[in-house]
């Protein structure tokens, strides 16, 4: 553990969950928990609930859920020390550093600044002889001096060790150097040598304004296998998963949102043209991780992947994406260029503006993209392009938008709108049949619904896991009935993560610390929305028959199982509706 127990005891009973959660999420009291719009995910009804006798928070929508800790992590995208730090900080207490998190925050340190010097070197080769070439490839795409600045750029030699040397002499380490990733070592011989060389150096900075990585892009096509642009590997400081190139700059902006686009140098350009929203994937598709981020800042985002088939597969990967993460989407399409960087060059801003001004919202991109499939002059695909708008259609809330899309499909298919509306209608139908049959099938079906929706936890003996999930939440609930536990011990549970969460739970009781969830420590943010869930849904009064016949289900004693038949397991699904029932 990586902080002493005791300080993490009354770390979490200084700040309150519903206060933590409070600052961020408008909750209103309904029974014994709190519920409000999930800041996880975008919804419109609440099914995010903060249990304040638990310590907990769990969303009913997208399974979020966890302590106090895990809430700061999720919604700041802190690493747990960070979380505790941040949390330590609100209620004014001070943080015994750990030994571990010391060397290991120490060793960024070190990486942070080593990038830095990196970016120094790189930047003074751009002005000195040996990137000649590389200041007029710079100044040829457009970048003025002011740029080069305001971003970093600089120049890789054309060398094996110029940086490496560089480095060296101001300090750094091989074991440091290797760590960084600027250098690669020579599988035979051992011998570092310079990653980058004879190329053009985009800094990548993250939002704390710390260098962490780096891209670089060739000049020339000496070697027609290289790749155009090289970017820094993963290390103990760079994620591309979870940086934006350009974030660092965009996080200000005043616009009110966020330009998506492919390239550094489209990011760039957008930059250089007044649009100081935009920010840059780092050569992957957009993750999960990004959209959270991009979240923190703005609500609503403007895609512009390049006009090419990629570009439009990448577009529509990334719309849920970043709509889970509770943002809209917009989708710019450029015409008669292939990328922003090129169109700013070709038409400039303030054409740039109009088209941004112009860029469709998500239904409409999806309408076109519907559109695109058929040929409307045939009568059978005129029929299925309006069958599949309808559906889309049915799905809007706003019955004002599905007039008014309703009303273009219409046009668009030459059919009345009275004839469009009982199309949406049917499909509404339809789909409220088809989510009720669901619905039906997992009431009917229930042991496969209690599966975790947790992929790494399997449930193998349905009977044992449900009696250990009970045994939790009850511990959790009343501590002391652990007394009554006869022993028990997480390896005689059939689910691995609910006996490791057992044996810190009396771990804690046992040295008599708080015995909350939010104190119980290395569990991945999965497992500890898992957990949550768990303790959530088992409401209700505690009795100790009932935790001593789980203890024996588990320990195998008797055959009194708690959940043993099919009406067992319908009236514990029931109880869960319920239990999401309140939240209105
Ligand atoms: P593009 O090939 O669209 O390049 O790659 P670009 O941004 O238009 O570059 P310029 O204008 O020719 O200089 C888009 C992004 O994909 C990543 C980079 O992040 C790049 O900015 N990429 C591309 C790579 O990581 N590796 C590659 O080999 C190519
Ligand atoms: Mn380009």
């Amino acid at each position: 553990m990586a902080f002493p127990p005791s300080f993490i005891d009354e770390l979490i009973a200084r700040n309150p969950i519903e206060d933590v959660v409070g600052q961020r999420v408008n909750l209103r009291r309904s029974g014994s928990n709190l519920f409000g719009l999930c800041p996880f995910h975008g919804e419109k009804t609440a099914s995010f609930s903060v249990a304040p006798d638990k310590g907990i928070y769990y969303c009913f929508g997208c399974h979020k859920g966890g302590g106090a800790i895990n809430f700061v992590m999720e919604l700041e995208g802190l690493s747990y020390p960070d979380a505790v730090r941040n949390l330590a900080e609100r209620c004014g207490m001070e943080v015994p550093e750990d030994e571990q998190y010391q060397s290991r925050y120490r060793q960024q340190e070190r990486l942070w600044a080593l990038h830095k010097e990196a970016a120094r070197f790189f930047h003074s080769q751009l002005y000195a002889p040996v990137g000649k070439a590389a200041l007029a490839y710079a100044i040829g795409r457009g970048m003025p001096k002011s740029v080069l600045i305001k971003f970093g750029i600089g120049y890789a030699p054309d060398s094996w060790d110029a940086l490496i040397k560089a480095l060296r002499s101001k300090g750094y380490t091989d074991e440091e150097l290797k760590e960084s990733g600027l250098v690669t070592v020579s599988q035979k011989s051992g011998n570092l040598f310079d990653r980058f060389r004879d190329r053009l150096m985009f800094p990548i900075i993250d939002i704390r304004g710390n260098i962490i990585g780096f891209g670089g892009r060739i000049m020339n096509n000496k070697d027609p296998n290289a790749a155009k642009y090289l970017n820094s590997p993963e290390t103990l400081i760079f994620n591309k998963r979870k940086n934006l190139f350009g974030l660092n700059f965009a996080k200000k902006s005043k616009l009110g949102y966020l330009i998506l686009v492919e390239g550094y140098m489209d990011a760039i350009a957008l930059h250089q043209h007044g649009f100081d929203c935009a920010v840059a994937s780092l050569g992957t598709s957009l993750t999960q991780e990004h959209a959270v981020l991009i979240s923190r800042y703005v609500e609503q985002v403007v895609l512009i992947y390049d006009g090419d088939e990629a570009g439009q597969r990448a577009t529509r990967r990334a719309i849920p994406i970043l709509e889970k993460a509770g943002i809209q989407v917009k989708v710019l399409k450029m015409r008669d260029a292939k990328d922003p960087d090129e169109y700013l060059k070709k038409f400039g801003a303030d054409k740039f503006r109009l088209l941004l001004e112009d860029s469709s919202n998500r239904v409409e991109y999806q309408l076109n993209a519907i559109k695109s499939k058929y040929d409307l002059r045939e009568d059978d695909q005129k029929i299925r392009y309006v069958h599949e708008s309808a559906e889309l259609i049915s799905t809007l809330p706003s019955s004002v938008q599905r007039e008014v899309y309703g009303g273009r499909i219409a046009e668009a298919a030459g059919i009345s709108t009275e004839a469009m509306q009982l199309e949406v209608k049917k499909a509404y139908k339809r789909r409220l049949e088809r989510e009720r049959k669901q619905q039906e099938k997992i009431d009917l079906a229930p042991v496969q619904s209690l599966q975790p929706k947790v992929r790494t936890v399997r449930y193998d003996n349905m009977k044992s896991a449900m009696a250990e999930e009970k045994i939790l939440a009850n511990a959790l609930q009343d501590p002391s009935l652990m007394d009554q536990a006869k022993g028990l011990k997480g390896d005689r549970f059939s689910v691995e993560l609910l006996g490791r969460v057992y044996d810190q739970l009396y771990t804690l009781y046992k040295n008599g610390l708080e015995v909350t969830l939010a104190a119980v420590a290395d569990l991945t943010p999965e497992e500890m929305s898992h957990i949550a869930g768990v303790c959530q849904r088992q409401d209700g009064p505690v009795s100790e028959t009932a935790f001593t016949d789980c203890v024996n289900t588990v320990l195998g004693i008797s055959q009194a199982a708690m959940v043993s038949t099919d009406a067992d397991l319908l009236a514990f699904r029931n109880k869960l509706r319920e239990s999401k029932g309140t939240k209105s």
